[in-house]
This record gives C-alpha cells, structure tokens and sequence, in this order.
C-alpha cells in the first residue's frame, strides 16, 4: 500500500515529502511536535495531545496552523489512506520558510505542518511487558522549558543512543540535586516501600506527558495513593517498583536501574495494573 505524509496542505508520497531548506525547523529547530498513538484505528487521548499542542505553541508565540477540527481531520485521512491500525502520527509545526535570520519572520509567515504516519505490529514485546526494562541514568543537560515539546532534541538522542549502547531501554536523566527529572521521551515513575506513586510534579523541568496525566487519574481512581514530587536516583534504586510512560509505551515497568534490580526485579502490580487500566480507558474514550 503506498504510504502517503501530509506536508502543509497537501498529501504527498512519503518518499517524496519535504520542506524548504530554509525551513525553521530545519535551521534552528524553531518548531514543536506531537506524537498521538493509533490503538486499533483510534486515537489514545486525543484531547490532551491538542490541549499540549496549542499550548507548546502559544509559549513559543508560534501561530496555530489550523483549527483542531481541520489538524483532527487530517489526522484521521492520513490514517485512512495509510491503513493505520496500530502505530502514531507525528505532527511538527515550524514557524515557516525564511531567509536565515534569528528574529522572527515577518508577520503572515505562514507556519510549517508536517504529519507522517508510523505503523507498528504491536507497541512492546511481551519480554518488555512481562520481565520489564532497563534504563540508565544520565545527566539532564537541556535547557529551563521542557515543558515545551519543542523539536529541539539533541540532549535526548544523544540520550537515547547512550541507552541503546549500554543495551538499556530508556535514559533517565538526572538533575544537579540527584532527583530523576525524566526519560529521554518518557516520564519517570516509582513506587515507594510504602506503596506510594511518585511522578514528578509538572513545571517547566519535564514534559508534562499527556499519558502521564491519564495515568495519575486512573491511579487516583483506582485508590492508589499518589505524590507528584521529585524523586532521587537513589530513591529509585531502592524503589519497590519503576516504570516509563509515553504515547506508545502506556504504562511499561522498569526492572533495571543502572544494573541494578528494581523491587524483586519482575514487573510490579501497580505498573500491570495501570497498565490495562489505560488500555482499556482509552479503548472506552475513544470509542
Ligand atoms: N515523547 N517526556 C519527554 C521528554 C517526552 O519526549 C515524552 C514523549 C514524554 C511522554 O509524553 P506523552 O505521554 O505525552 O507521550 C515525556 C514522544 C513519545 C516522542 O518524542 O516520540
């Protein structure tokens, strides 16, 4: 089947999709993105992502490309065209095509819209599911507005790679004062002796997931206590269970920290119990 991106009004091959040279984004990473999972040809927490989206563009003083009703559209005909049952769409919006000049572009610039479609057979393997994840840690090296989902991610593939050569999942990144800010493109979750969830609160240190926030409301739901706060490393070493969340991962355990077991070292009840929760919540929401 071909498989068809949409780049700025219209729907081209994939092989062929591309934007100006002098591209924003492609000059200074002056642009944001998203990423919604497709779970069964549906959208997991749509809302939220556009919530996100609007918000990221707001604070750059990026002009929305279109209204929700039109991005959702778009959205829903490349999935069509693309034969999306499982996977995510990504989409990117830059402040547009200018001569290379850090100022803004003149006003009426119209902004870059970018969305390609990703298919997967299925979103973990049931290794990653049953027996967990390793992650490492990492010095957090990026700037004072994380909590902007900018496209701006060098820290976070250096990150990444730095995981993938250590044979790990994920980076945990570690802030100066020891405390675990988030994965590289996850949040960072522990549950303490005590049978506490901890995430850390949102600010301008992480990215505000947007299934974390599914995933603190089905906990509170569910009677599961819960602090938003900072965690440390050490915190999370000696934690009784560990887990990533993100568009594509939901909910998935960590069972390894730096080599060192987690709890028991097999995945938790709280990080399997949150993890249907969100799947089946998201099955009923976008139904
Ligand atoms: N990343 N923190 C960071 C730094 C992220 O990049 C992401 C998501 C998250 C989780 O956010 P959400 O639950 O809304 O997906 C947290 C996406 C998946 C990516 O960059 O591909």
């Amino acid at each position: 089947m071909a498989r068809w991106a949409y780049v700025n009004g219209r729907y081209v091959p994939h092989a062929l999709a591309a934007v100006h040279v002098e591209d924003r984004g492609f000059q200074f990473a002056d642009g944001v993105y998203e990423v919604v999972t497709v779970l069964d040809g549906r959208f997991a927490d749509l809302e939220g992502h556009l919530a996100r989206l609007h918000r990221s563009l707001a604070e750059l003083r990026l002009p929305a490309p279109a209204s929700n009703r039109v991005l959702v559209f778009v959205m829903g005909e490349l999935v069509r065209r693309n034969g999306l049952r499982n996977g995510s769409v990504y989409m990117q919006v830059t402040r547009g095509v200018a001569p290379r000049d850090f100022r803004f572009p003149p006003a009426g610039t119209p902004p870059t819209l970018v969305m390609t479609t990703r298919s997967v057979q299925r979103f973990a393997t049931p290794e990653q599911v049953e027996q967990g994840v390793s992650v490492i840690t990492i010095p957090d090296i990026r700037w004072g507005r994380r909590d902007i989902k900018s496209v701006a991610l060098l820290p976070q593939v250096l990150g990444k790679q730095r995981a993938a050569d250590a044979g790990a999942f994920e980076a945990w990144m570690i802030d100066p004062d020891w405390t675990v800010t988030e994965g590289c493109s996850s949040n960072a979750w522990i549950v303490t002796g005590q049978g506490v969830l901890v995430t850390r609160e949102p600010g301008m240190r992480i990215l505000n997931g947007v299934t974390r926030l599914s995933l603190l409301r089905l906990a509170r739901e569910g009677g599961i206590p819960v602090e938003e706060r900072p965690f440390t490393v050490e915190e999370a070493y000696g934690a009784r269970e560990a887990f990533l969340s993100s568009a594509g991962t939901f909910a998935l355990p960590v069972t390894r920290i730096d080599g060192r077991t987690v709890g028991d070292g097999r995945p938790g009840p709280v990080a399997t119990t949150l993890r249907a929760a969100y799947l089946a919540d998201a099955a009923r929401r976008s139904a």
